[in-house]
């Protein structure tokens, strides 16, 4: 199987962007959680990271076919965004949204989510390690045998 890693705008600073908010990895290191967790799992990841909401669009939509669910952190287009909410569930993949920090302890515009309700699961506020949670739970519902 095959997992989709979707990063939205402004995580390709993570490491130097506010990190007592969200800690000191980089992107590349999540990337690596990320590739390393899916191993274990029997999994293999694409990756994106784009600060446009199109281009995020449009690598969902090639995700349909290719892979078999979505982890993504879409940055502020959590907030703002029903093109994505849209294409996640116009490719019918199962998704896990994934915040780094703990958004509902911090500005109340970042309290709402377009995705969460149509997700497979949410994780915030367990630093990157949620990426790597978020992997274990598609993996356990892609096949729940294993
Ligand atoms: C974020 C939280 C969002 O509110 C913010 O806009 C981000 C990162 C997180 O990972 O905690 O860019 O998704």
């Amino acid at each position: 199987g095959r997992i989709l890693l979707v990063n939205g705008p402004n995580l390709n600073l993570l490491g130097t962007r506010e990190p007592e908010i969200y800690g000191s990895d980089t992107l590349d290191d999540v990337v690596a959680l990320v590739e390393r967790t899916a191993a274990d799992l029997g999994f293999e990841v694409r990756a994106i990271q784009s600060n446009h909401e199109g281009a995020l669009v449009d690598a969902i939509h090639e995700a349909r076919g290719d892979c078999d669910a979505v982890v993504i952190n879409p940055g502020a287009l959590t907030h703002t965004s029903v093109a994505l909410r849209d294409a996640l569930t116009g490719v019918h993949l199962p998704f896990a949204e994934v915040h780094i920090s703990n958004v509902h302890a911090r500005e109340p515009f970042r309290h709402h989510s377009y995705l969460s309700d149509v997700a497979s699961c949410v994780i915030v506020g367990a630093g990157v390690q949620g990426y790597a949670f978020a992997v274990q739970r598609l993996a356990a519902l892609l096949a729940p045998a294993r």
